[in-house]
């Protein structure tokens, strides 16, 4: 991966009208562009082979936005690693934000599901990032800290290829507000020295096509994880550009 990552969290929205759409024309723009991101879709299960095939014969890249930390078994409702990798996926989003709040998930659960996609031959994108209580108490590097600690593969220490880290802070996702460039840039200094040399780090959280192009020129900010403005082609287009 030379150049920076664009990924899209579609969350529980979409259908096959909206991904029909939508991929063709982020596909033909990101070729027209001549974007050397790697632009990654995470659409709902049900919409990863959809997807794919709407995708193939592009350079976008199928991801999922959750993965069971089971390779197979009696875990009713759970999507295993090998799956999603028979689905077409090569990435997989563990330890989202939304995912530890109202799934009670923990750093262990998040570690197994990293574990387990790294098993399968996805690349995990860990998501990490304080509440804003945390931001106001002076605790956001601490918790940010913790997080790594706790829920980083053992595996894959340090990260390095195929494994994505992506900062988001809880309180900017989905609520228009955004850290400073200052405070983003200090942040993601902290967690490459905490994860190890050569990780990759995607910003994520209220990325839209206006803030998309001085997010991503800020340094150590290896991409963006967009969620509502990645739903709309011309949007997340314009944030494909600002990366080429
Ligand atoms: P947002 O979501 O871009 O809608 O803030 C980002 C995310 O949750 O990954």
């Amino acid at each position: 991966m030379t150049g920076k990552v664009i990924a899209a969290n579609w969350k529980m929205n979409g259908s096959v009208a909206m991904a029909a759409a939508l991929v063709p024309k982020v596909a033909s723009y990101a070729a027209s562009a001549g974007s050397r991101s790697e632009i990654v879709l995470c659409p709902p299960a049900t919409l990863l082979a959809e997807v794919g095939r709407l995708m193939q014969g592009s350079f976008l890249a199928l991801g999922a936005q959750d993965v069971s930390a089971h390779a197979s078994g009696a875990y009713t409702g759970e999507i295993s690693a090998g799956m999603l990798k028979e689905a077409g996926c090569r990435y997989v989003i563990v330890g989202h934000s939304e995912r530890r709040q109202y799934h009670a998930e923990s750093d262990a659960l998040v570690k197994a599901k990293a574990e387990a996609a790294l098993a399968a031959g996805l690349t995990p994108i860990l998501c990490i990032g304080e509440t804003l209580e945390e931001r106001e108490s002076g605790k956001a590097f601490e918790v940010v800290s913790a997080q790594l600690k706790r829920s980083l593969p053992t595996s894959h220490q340090p990260p390095t290829a195929n494994f994505l880290l992506a900062y988001e802070p809880v309180w900017a996702i989905g609520s228009g507000k955004v850290p400073s460039s200052a405070d983003i840039e200090a942040m993601h200094a902290h967690i490459g020295a905490s994860a190890g040399a050569g990780a990759k780090i995607l910003y994520g959280g209220s990325v839209n096509a206006g803030n998309a192009r001085e997010i991503l020129s800020i340094p150590g900010v290896d991409g963006v994880l967009v969620g509502g403005a990645s739903l709309k082609a011309e949007e997340f287009c314009s944030i494909i550009e600002c990366g080429v």
